[in-house]
């Protein structure tokens, strides 16, 4: 943290400068989160930020889609990113083609499709969602059947709390499938160790789990529960922020770290706050149309 100190500050400096509003995912290095950010939380909590933020310039500190998510919310802004090439296995797995295709093999059933996507998917699509509310969104669509994509184990755990039929796609996160049913049974060190998990997880991960959630419901359960010592069974930022948050919890070091989140620094954030650069540029059609799915889903709420 010492060495961090003269870029937290030279960022500070910039941002009241530039009258940016910096926006940081649960997965960003605690000097990230703690140190620049403004607003913090799980990918919606992000986008609903975004949509409602009054700032003319955003920096978000997170990958990808999350940037492309913050502009189609906010097309008036200037919306950047430190690092461009900050991508996410499951926004790779599915194309706007795919989704044309899957509507053609299933005429008539409407598309949700999970935050982490390109916003061409989003576009195809009449919902999005992100981990804290598939549920309701895709109960909101007042249909039998969903196509839901492109997160295979989201999909499956939301099939288990709906009656919706759900049409899933093959995509999954890299790092979140690493987590093996075995690992979380090790993790469970203590009788009295509780086991949070990301929906992301394989099933029989997610069995082994005494709660499951998205980053922000995983924290909510810590402030309410104060275990002695949890298992946050996702990317090991969570744990590192929480960590200072809860200092009378002990964390074990179950954990994967993502390469695209932490592609984000803070000489990053810095070079991008000077120079503007990396900034997100979106197809006007494009974006008016992953407009109104990110809409559907804000309606939903958490
Ligand atoms: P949430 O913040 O919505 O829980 O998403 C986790 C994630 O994998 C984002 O990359
Ligand atoms: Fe994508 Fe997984 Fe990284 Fe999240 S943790 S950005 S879902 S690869």
């Amino acid at each position: 943290w010492e060495l961090q100190l003269p870029w937290i500050d030279a960022i500070q400096r910039l941002k009241q400068h530039r009258r940016a509003l910096i926006l940081a995912h649960t997965y960003q290095a605690p000097e990230i989160f703690h140190g620049v950010a403004d607003i913090t939380g799980d990918s919606l909590a992000l986008a609903q930020a975004a949509a409602s933020a009054e700032a003319e310039l955003i920096v978000l500190c997170g990958v990808y889609f999350m940037a492309e998510t913050a502009k189609i919310l906010a097309p008036g802004k200037r919306v950047l990113i430190a690092d461009a090439l900050a991508g996410c296995s499951l926004a790779d797995a599915i194309s706007a083609e795919d989704v044309r295709q899957l509507r053609r093999q299933h005429p008539g059933v409407p598309v949700v499709s999970y935050v982490n996507t390109s916003a061409a998917v989003k576009a195809e699509s009449d919902a999005c969602c992100t981990s804290a509310n598939a549920v309701q969104v895709v109960e909101s669509m007042g249909t039998q059947r969903v196509i839901f994509v492109p997160d295979r184990y989201l999909g499956s755990h939301v099939a288990a709390h709906t009656e919706v039929e759900l049409i899933l796609w093959p995509g999954s996160c890299e790092v979140h499938e690493r987590f093996t049913a075995r690992q979380v049974r090790e993790a469970r060190r203590q009788p009295d160790t509780r086991v949070l998990a990301h929906p992301e997880c394989r099933p029989e991960v997610l069995q082994e789990a005494d709660f499951v959630g998205s980053t922000h419901a995983m924290a909510q359960w810590l402030a309410r529960e104060r275990p002695a010592e949890v298992a946050l069974i996702t990317e090991c930022a969570m744990s590192d922020n929480l960590r200072a948050q809860f200092p009378e919890v002990r964390f074990a070091s179950t954990c994967q770290l993502c390469p695209h989140m932490k592609r984000i620094t803070l000489p990053g954030i810095h070079h991008c706050l000077l120079s503007l650069e990396h900034e997100v540029k979106l197809d006007e059609a494009v974006s008016a149309a992953a407009r109104r799915a990110l809409q559907a889903m804000l309606k939903v709420g958490r």
